[in-house]
C-alpha cells in the first residue's frame, strides 16, 4: 500500500507522473468524471482548513466518487479520547482512501502504520504538507513551464511553515535550483532542513534579511503567513507578525515574469493592491490544488489496486523502535498518544521518524 506522508515518499518520476495526470485532467475533464465512481474519500481534519479539505472534496466529487469525514475533531469520538490509530482503522471500514490533517506532527505517519487504505497527509503541525507541494509544483510547471533552473525566495515564517519545508525538499531534487531564505532570525528555516536537504543535494542556499535585496533576481517569490497558532509565546508573535509585507511598490523591483505564490490563507503579508498584478499567481495556485489532488487520489487508488496491504498492524520497521527514548518535540504525536517510538539514524544522531526532531 502506498501512502503520501512526506514529499519524498514519491520519486521525482512519480511526481512528474502525478503532475502530468493533473495536466491531462485539466484538458480532459469528462474523461475522468467517473474515474472513481463507487469509491469514497474520508477527510479527517483535526485542524481548521478551507482550501485543502474543500479541494479534496471537490476533487473526489469531480472524479465521480463520494466524500465523508469530519472537519472538527470535537464533533467526533476523538473528543472521547480515541487515538489516531483506532480512528483510521474504523474509517478504513467505510472509505477507500483517507486525507488527514492534524495539529500534532507525525499523526498521518501513525495513521499509515494502522490503515488498510492509502493515507494522504493533508498537513501535520509544522512538519509537512505534501499535497500543497504538489499544488505548488503544478503551478510552477504551468506558470514557468519547468521545474528546474529556478531561483526561488521563501519569505516569512520558515521555521513553522510546513509548506516551505515540503517544497524545499521537493525542489531540491531538480537541477539548477537556487534557494533564498528571507526571514527574521526567530523564524529561520530549521537547520536540519538546510543541512540534510539543501546542502546534501548541493542546492545553493543563502539567507537574507530584506526582501528588497533579492527581489530583482527571483523567478518565484513564495510568501508565507506568520502563523499565530504555532507560537507558544503571544508576545513573540506580536513582535514578528508584520516582519515582511509584499506590496505593489516592492513588486516594482521584481522581474516582469516573476511569480508570487502563497499557500494561503494570507493575513496582511501581501497587500490587496498586489492581487491584480498578473504576476500574483496565488489564486490560480488554489485551483491547481483541486486538479493535482484529483490526480493524486486517482493515482493512489490505482497503486492500491496493484499492491494491496498485508494484514499485519502496526507496520513498523522494528529496527527503528526505541520505546525507552522520547522525542524532544512537544508537538510530536508520539508525546501525546500511546505508540511505539520510532527513530532513524542520521549523520548527527537519531531523529524521530514521526516529526524529524532529535531524540531526547
Ligand atoms: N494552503 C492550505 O493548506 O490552506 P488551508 O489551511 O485552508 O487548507
Amino acid at each position: 500500500m502506498r501512502h503520501l506522508i512526506d514529499t519524498t515518499d514519491i520519486t521525482v518520476e512519480e511526481v512528474d507522473r502525478i503532475i502530468n495526470t493533473a495536466l491531462d485532467i485539466i484538458d480532459n475533464r469528462e474523461k475522468y468524471s467517473q474515474a472513481c465512481k463507487g469509491k469514497k474519500l474520508a477527510t479527517l481534519f483535526y485542524e481548521p482548513s478551507t482550501r485543502t479539505r474543500l479541494s479534496f472534496t471537490a476533487a473526489m466529487m469531480e472524479l465521480g466518487g463520494n466524500v465523508l469525514g469530519f472537519s472538527d475533531a470535537a464533533s467526533s469520538s476523538v473528543s472521547k479520547g480515541e487515538t489516531v490509530a483506532d480512528t483510521v482503522r474504523v474509517l478504513g471500514c467505510f472509505a477507500d482512501i483517507i486525507a488527514m490533517r492534524h495539529s500534532r506532527e507525525g499523526a498521518p505517519l501513525v495513521a499509515s502504520h494502522y490503515s488498510d487504505v492509502p493515507i494522504i497527509n493533508a498537513g501535520d503541525g509544522s512538519h509537512a504538507h505534501p499535497t500543497q507541494t504538489l499544488t505548488d509544483l503544478l503551478t510552477i510547471r504551468r506558470e514557468k513551464g519547468r521545474l528546474n533552473n529556478l531561483t526561488i525566495g521563501f519569505c516569512g515564517d520558515l521555521k513553522f511553515g510546513r509548506t516551505v519545508h515540503s517544497l524545499i525538499k521537493a525542489l531540491s531534487r531538480y537541477e539548477g535550483i537556487n534557494v533564498v531564505l528571507i526571514a527574521p532570525e526567530e523564524l529561520r528555516l530549521p537547520s536540519y532542513i538546510r543541512r540534510e536537504v539543501c546542502d546534501k543535494n548541493n542546492v545553493p542556499t543563502r539567507e537574507v534579511t530584506t526582501m528588497e535585496e533579492v527581489l530583482p533576481e527571483l523567478d518565484i517569490l513564495y510568501m508565507t503567513r506568520v502563523q499565530k497558532e504555532r507560537f507558544l509565546d503571544e508576545d513573540e508573535f506580536e513582535r514578528l507578525k508584520d516582519s515582511f509585507i509584499l506590496n505593489s511598490e516592492r513588486m516594482k523591483l521584481a522581474k516582469s515574469d516573476m511569480i508570487v505564490l502563497h499557500p494561503l490563507p494570507r493575513v496582511n503579508e501581501i497587500t490587496r493592491d498586489v492581487d491584480n498584478d498578473p504576476r500574483a499567481a496565488y489564486f490560480r495556485q488554489v485551483e491547481n490544488g483541486k486538479f493535482v489532488r484529483m490526480a493524486l487520489i486517482y493515482t493512489l487508488l490505482e497503486w492500491a489496486k496493484e499492491a494491496p496491504e498485508t494484514s499485519q498492524t502496526p507496520r513498523l520497521d522494528q529496527n527503528m523502535v526505541h520505546n525507552d527514548w522520547r522525542c524532544s518535540n512537544r508537538q510530536c504525536i508520539s508525546n501525546w498518544e500511546d505508540m511505539d517510538r520510532l527513530f532513524h539514524p542520521t549523520e548527527d544522531g537519531y531523529r524521530c521518524a514521526y516529526c524529524e526532531a532529535r531524540k531526547k
